[in-house]
């Protein structure tokens, strides 16, 4: 599709809306952490742009967005290592997203699962930000020509998406400018599931506390609510296929296998004829002894905003740096007059 070698360089994306959950972390943050190494750039993102396609309390949202700065850190980004920075200070995002608006058709954001779960009945009251949503997440990930994007499953049908920009983009103008990016959708909890509905996504924005862990959560709590998980009343079975027709169950191990770097056979092969009243106790000490790090370490964070800023700040200048030549080039490409290569 593409003859251009590109360097492997991984982009992902959090948004700053508040509340980041237990499954923000096992199906995107803690594989930001283990992307990091000699083999990729690691580029990760605040996108508050793309958080404020839903109305958000401005107050709040300069909390959580340092708050989300916090959680990445304190999980194990490097900001030496990876760039760190918010989208809106990075306008370069913002300008491909307006000629990515331009390459996508409008038959192809109605499709968008995520677009109709979120306008809901009434898609005409909902904000035109929110309908171009994933033309933004395009512009995001290829304004850095990044070429792996780790993202939770929910993430799927806009990683397409970004694929069908770039061909389209690439064949209008007879290029072969933007890398056809490859989705890294791996690991035992790409979808953590809610704890009181093993049919639901774990959420931030379930009106049920108890549904979520959150990353704020402190040991008592995240304990209480592992304990008053939805389950059934069978032992745990020896392989994944006893799981089938068992969401809470199946969930219960994910969790448990990712928090342990191990996948849902290895776990089931140690806890197989367990019951739940045994196997809880034993998830509730895996998820404190690995989440209450994370969580005092956010907290401390949080008590040194300036050092936050400054982190972002020099993240932003060294996202441009990498953005700017490519935006010049696009700009150049379709035609733009002043538009010079960088
Ligand atoms: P967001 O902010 O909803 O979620 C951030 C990341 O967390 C993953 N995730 C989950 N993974 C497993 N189980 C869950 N229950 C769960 N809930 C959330 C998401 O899949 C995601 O990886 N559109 C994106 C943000 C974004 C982005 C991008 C991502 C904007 N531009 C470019 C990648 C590349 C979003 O709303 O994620």
């Amino acid at each position: 599709m593409t003859e251009t070698q590109f360097t492997p360089r991984v982009f992902s994306g959090i948004q700053p809306s508040g509340g980041l959950t237990l499954g923000n972390y096992l199906g995107a943050m803690k594989r930001f952490v283990d992307m990091q190494g000699p083999d990729f750039e690691t580029i990760y993102c605040m996108v508050d742009l793309h958080a404020i396609t839903v109305w958000q309390d401005p107050a709040a949202l300069t909390h959580n967005t340092r708050e989300l700065c916090a959680g990445f850190i304190a999980a194990g980004i490097d900001p030496e290592q990876s760039i760190l920075f918010n989208q809106s200070q990075v306008p370069e995002h913002a300008q491909l997203a307006w000629i990515f608006n331009c390459v996508a058709r409008m038959g192809w954001m109605q499709r968008m699962t995520q677009w109709k779960d979120k306008a809901g009945k009434n898609q005409q009251n909902a904000s035109l930000g929110l309908f171009a949503y994933p033309a933004l997440m395009a512009a995001d990930i290829l304004i850095y020509h990044a070429t792996h994007v780790p993202v939770g499953e929910d993430q799927k049908q806009h990683l397409e998406l970004t694929r069908d920009i770039a061909i389209k983009f690439n064949n209008d103008f007879g290029v072969d400018f933007f890398p056809i990016t490859e989705p890294v959708i791996e690991g035992a909890a790409t979808r953590v599931m809610s704890l009181r509905d093993g049919s639901k996504k774990m959420s931030k924005s379930d009106p049920s506390d108890m549904s979520r862990i959150n990353m704020t959560d402190d040991a008592d709590t995240i304990a209480k609510k592992i304990r008053k998980a939805k389950t059934d009343p069978d032992a745990l079975p020896s392989e994944v296929d006893g799981l089938e027709d068992r969401p809470e169950a199946r969930n219960l191990v994910n969790v448990y296998a990712a928090l342990n770097d191990q996948t849902s056979d290895q776990v089931l092969a140690e806890v197989g004829g367990k019951q739940f009243g045994e196997f809880k106790p034993m998830l509730a000490e895996l998820a404190v002894a690995r989440l209450s790090p994370i969580s005092t370490e956010m907290a401390r964070l949080m008590g040194e905003e300036a050092e936050i800023d400054r982190i972002l700040a020099r993240g932003a200048e060294k996202a441009r740096a990498i953005a700017a030549p490519i935006l010049q080039q696009t700009y150049e490409i379709v035609g733009m007059v002043g538009a010079k290569q960088g």
